[in-house]
């Protein structure tokens, strides 16, 4: 069912269209800029009279002539050039309301062309904690995947692990050069293992020779040198389990938890299908395939490197052929970083000339970087890139600073109040990046992103815990919900407010904008809070007033949980706050 009111509305102009023998392209309502004057408007006699040589006034006057006739709008007018303005009838927005809380779905739309869609998020790499940068993509991936999946695409995510590098030769080399051999890399944690990467690091820095010796037993790796494959197992296994634990606790699912060595076979394939076409060019020393200048030239990509390894490039492109091939996917998406632009373009451009994929929509969604208050990549106050397990820590203290604790309120066990901090704290990250729109930065707020107050996510939390609140004291004075009617302000403006929800959620699906919908949830909890600041439902004029008011709270409490879900942010039953 699609209740979205845009859709309903179109649906009457697309027949006055049809019925005056007008193109019905031009058939569109949006919601008036004008709320005094009315609730929709058509712009489209203009557009029409542009293309028809015609007076625009004229063609406004016969649509609303047939649109009067509609028994669902109350008021139909033909204002300045030829604006058709409709308003509703207070009988129909109830209607409306009464289907949409009776559907699971809210009236919202389900994607016609369901499809199999592979999203590509996470991106962390073996042997280096997750940092701050690693946020933004296992959270806008995380909700994309939920929105996919929610008009009904099949979707599988993939965290697609950077572990086939140099990094990889740089620690074994490390390992080597200060145990003499790699016998004693399985006994090595996570920390440990950090360690010796960010050791490697700096030497490589300073230390051509070690660069290179690093980049010799990258490629011995590849080649399958079996001493080393052993080593790189355990630095592999040890790595996914503390980065699935940062997952984990960040609500991020990822279906497959396949890595870039995962396509060194198909690596090899594709290397042959690029002789075979006659695109592989030898190029220094490297094999490369050369892009077609087009307006903007692109620099070659690179199958083999020098040294003979795989790198990024050629690893992404293989993917793709296995994502088509074992995945059957229909669309790809790749969350990441929009540094990385010219990489993805490259790469879908190699994937193209080399047919690996016909058919397959491939689409990068970049996203800014998450700035300090001086506008530079966040940094810890020492100056050190800030891990993501110390800014989650810091989350949940922020968080304690606004709730009791447990023997401040009756009924909960430290461990009860532990779980809600950690509930806020991951809805306060999750929702202060979500709010921004994907392609732009944005500054880590540490004061105010947790606070109950502004467009945070414990707002929106509160918002759905205060409606709980208000439904159990509804249910204990014996209201119950009766079907919805509008009579007044405040009520027809939270439903028009409601309507736009199947709209909201398919514009996020088609833009891939997670923002869309973290927007409307802080509008929609706002719009509630007029209405029920208004409109009492304990003290209604009627028992019929109060059990409609009681359904719209209900409505508005089951959306913003569905909006939250969408975002990947849970909502808590119940919220505390220090007196
Ligand atoms: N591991 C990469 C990095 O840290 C990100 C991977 C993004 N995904 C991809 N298919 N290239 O930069």
């Amino acid at each position: 069912m699609n209740l979205s009111l845009d859709n309903l509305i179109n649906q009457k102009l697309f027949a006055a269209f049809q019925k005056l023998g007008f193109d019905t392209k031009y058939a569109v309502a949006k919601v008036s800029d004008r709320p005094d004057l009315s609730d929709f408007q058509c712009n489209g006699a203009l557009a029409l009279a542009k293309q028809e040589h015609k007076n625009p006034r004229e063609i406004g006057m016969a649509l609303g002539k047939i649109l009067e006739q509609d028994e669902d709008f109350a008021k139909v007018s033909v204002d300045g050039p030829g604006f058709i303005n409709l308003t509703l009838k207070d009988e129909f927005l109830g209607k409306i309301m009464d289907q949409t809380a009776e559907d699971k779905r809210f009236g919202i739309p389900e994607e016609e062309n369901k499809h199999l869609v592979v999203i590509d998020s996470g991106g962390p790499n073996v042997a280096k904690a997750l940092h701050v940068g690693h946020l933004r993509s296992a959270v806008i991936g995380e909700s994309i995947r939920r929105i996919e999946k929610f008009v009904g695409n099949e979707v599988i995510s993939d965290v697609h692990l950077g572990d086939w590098g140099t990094p990889m030769g740089m620690i074994l080399s490390e390992i080597i050069l200060q145990d003499g051999n790699l016998d004693k890399t399985q006994t090595y944690n996570i920390d440990e293992i950090s360690a010796f990467y960010k050791r490697a690091n700096l030497r490589c820095k300073e230390d051509e020779s070690a660069k290179e010796n690093a980049r010799l037993i990258t490629a011995g790796l590849q080649d399958g040198n079996p001493e080393y494959r052993k080593a790189w197992q355990h630095l592999r296994q040890v790595s996914v389990a503390a980065i699935k634990k940062n997952y984990e606790v960040l609500q991020a699912h990822f279906d497959l938890w396949l890595g870039e060595s995962d396509a060194h076979k198909a690596s090899g394939e594709v290397v042959e299908k690029a002789k075979a076409l006659g695109l592989a060019e030898k190029d220094d020393g490297a094999l490369i395939i050369r892009l077609d200048e087009g307006n903007k030239p692109k620099p070659p990509v690179i199958l083999i490197k020098s040294d003979g390894g795989f790198g990024y490039q050629i690893t992404d492109i293989a993917t793709i052929k296995m994502r088509y091939e074992d995945l059957k996917a229909k669309e790809i998406i790749y969350v990441v970083d929009k540094r990385q632009a010219l990489h993805f373009e490259q790469v879908f451009e190699a994937a193209e000339k080399l047919g690996l994929a016909p058919g397959v929509k491939m689409e990068h969604i970049g996203f800014g970087t998450v700035n300090g208050k001086d506008g530079k990549p966040f940094k810890t106050r020492d100056g050190g890139v800030m891990n993501l397990e110390d800014l989650i820590h810091l989350s949940k203290e922020k968080v304690r600073e606004s709730i009791p604790s447990a023997d401040e309120v009756e009924g909960y066990t430290p461990e009860d109040i532990e779980r809600l901090v950690e509930q806020i704290a991951i809805g306060a990250i999750k929702f202060q990046d979500l709010r921004n729109t994907i392609g732009s930065g944005y500054i880590f707020e540490l004061e105010d992103f947790a606070k109950f107050e502004g467009k945070t996510g414990p707002y929106i939390q509160y918002a759905i815990a205060r409606i709980n609140s208000i439904i159990r004291k509804a249910g204990e004075n014996g209201i119950v919900e009766s079907n919805i009617v509008i009579t007044n302000k405040e009520e027809r403006d939270m439903a028009l407010k409601i309507a736009q929800i199947g709209n909201v959620v398919f514009r996020a699906h088609l833009e891939k904008e997670p923002s869309i919908i973290s927007d409307y949830a802080y509008t929609l909890a706002q719009t509630f809070s007029s209405f029920y600041n208004s409109s009492s439902i304990m003290n209604a004029e009627s028992k019929t007033i109060a059990g409609s008011r009681l359904k719209l709270a209900r409505l508005v409490r089951d959306i913003l949980k569905q909006l939250l879900y969408l975002l990947g942010i849970e909502a808590p039953e119940v919220m505390l706050k220090k007196a």
